[in-house]
């Protein structure tokens, strides 16, 4: 086929445009970080009981400009399609459950772990990045056939089952009376560029407007909906869930917290740009690369900021704040320089304030604590040795902070 030259110039230079965003060298010194000022969480608020009325401003002010507006609530209803078999694992501890949920026309296939005969306990719920397959190596758990990234066609194998196990302390989990409850979050939207014309947005006729929903919120909007689903169970006690996520799922989990106030707890591992990373810094990932690469994950609104970082009305330590007074956990690694291990830490200390007006601790370390010691208040905060992944040091940090948080008072 003969491609006119007219179209071959419009595609050079739509590729020249992503490939400057692209290979635009991110900033690596600490020294070429340029002077900013971060606006307060507090501004206007003098007492606790002000918090609330600036809690929703700040909320609304992320939901316009970064992550997008669920444009409806009449997508909620979720229905049971297969009640799930059971089945025990781990030599008998514990027990394995599928539940399939229908959310907006989609599936979602729960993998439930709980300790052996549960009742009421606390949890992690948190979405993997390739199906539940390569949490735990069971031939049980069926493959996804949704399209799968970085894989053959999109889709998954055999071969992947239990690839990411190290991925996840299972184990560990169960033996400390939690229950583990993941789901592939390509269920809810496949991470794909394309238009908005896959997953939960395909419901919708039209692409969302300007303010409306990402991928990044409709993750996280998947979540909550996964939790009405536990509330209606007797294992699980839904007041006690703790969302987890890595990455751009990190970024996600942040986002959910702040959203559904019945999570109990969130914990962003490596979240970064997007996620619990000052922004202003212009460190390792920036908006505008984060925008360029990823356009579906963040409402279209968000492209203002694209080297702008100073216009917006908010940065990442009042995602964090979004939280309080429920703890917190914000997790870097020292080899994660693109996710800004400094620029999290930051995030979590400039939350802090608002945990204190709100009579808790939040962030004991008023500087970055060394590596591998973490520090825990109604805010945790860790930079472990190693690079951008999640970890049984992770894990073990989680447990200790959400054992004290949510089972102290059995
Ligand atoms: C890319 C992206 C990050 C994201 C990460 C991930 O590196 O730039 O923002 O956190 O992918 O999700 O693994």
């Amino acid at each position: 086929m003969r491609i006119p030259s007219s179209l071959i110039v419009v595609l050079a230079m739509g590729i020249a445009s992503v490939a400057v965003a692209q290979d635009a060298k991110p900033n690596y010194d600490e020294s070429k970080i340029p002077a900013y000022t971060l606006p307060n969480p507090l501004a206007g608020v003098e007492s606790a009981v002000q918090w609330p009325a600036r809690r929703e401003q700040i909320l609304a002010q992320f939901a316009t400009e970064m992550f997008g507006k669920v444009p409806t609530d009449k997508l909620n209803a979720i229905s049971v399609k297969d009640a799930g078999a059971r089945k025990p694992v781990l030599g008998g501890k514990a027990t394995m459950w599928q539940p399939v949920i229908t959310l907006a026309g989609r599936d979602l296939h729960l993998l439930v772990l709980l300790p052996k005969e549960s009742r009421n306990v606390p949890a992690f719920l948190a979405y993997n990045f390739h199906g539940n397959h390569t949490v735990l190596d069971d031939l049980d758990i069926p493959l996804t056939k949704n399209w799968v990234r970085s894989k053959p066609e999109n889709r998954a194998s055999d071969e992947d089952r239990g690839s990411a196990a190290s991925r996840w302390a299972v184990e560990k989990i169960i033996d400390n009376g939690f229950a583990l409850v993941t789901l592939y979050y390509g269920d809810v939207d496949p991470d794909v560029d394309d238009g908005f014309e896959n997953g939960v947005h395909a419901a919708f006729p039209n692409k969302p407007a300007s303010d409306q929903w990402g991928s990044i919120a409709t993750w996280a909007w998947g979540l909550s909906r996964v939790l009405d689903f536990l509330g209606t169970t007797s294992e699980i006690d839904a007041t006690r869930v703790a969302v987890m996520g890595h990455s751009r799922l990190g970024k996600t989990s942040l986002w959910a917290g702040a959203n559904d106030p019945r999570f109990a707890l969130a914990i962003s591992n490596n979240s970064g740009c997007g996620g619990a990373a000052i922004s202003r810094r212009r460190i390792g990932e920036s908006v505008a690369r984060i925008n360029t690469v990823f356009p579906h994950w963040f409402c279209d609104n968000f492209v203002k900021y694209n080297d702008n970082e100073s216009q917006l009305p908010f940065d990442q330590h009042m995602l964090v704040a979004l939280m309080a007074p429920r703890p917190v956990y914000v997790a870097s690694a020292v080899e994660d320089t693109w996710a800004d291990p400094r620029g999290e830490f930051l995030a979590a200390k400039h939350a802090t304030p608002v945990y204190e007006l709100l009579g808790r601790e939040g962030l004991p370390a008023a500087k970055m604590p060394p590596v591998d010691e973490p520090s825990q208040g109604s805010i945790g905060y860790h930079v472990r040795s190693g690079g951008h992944s999640v970890t049984d040091f992770d894990w073990t940090q989680y447990i200790k902070f959400a054992k004290q948080h949510l089972m102290e008072n059995e």
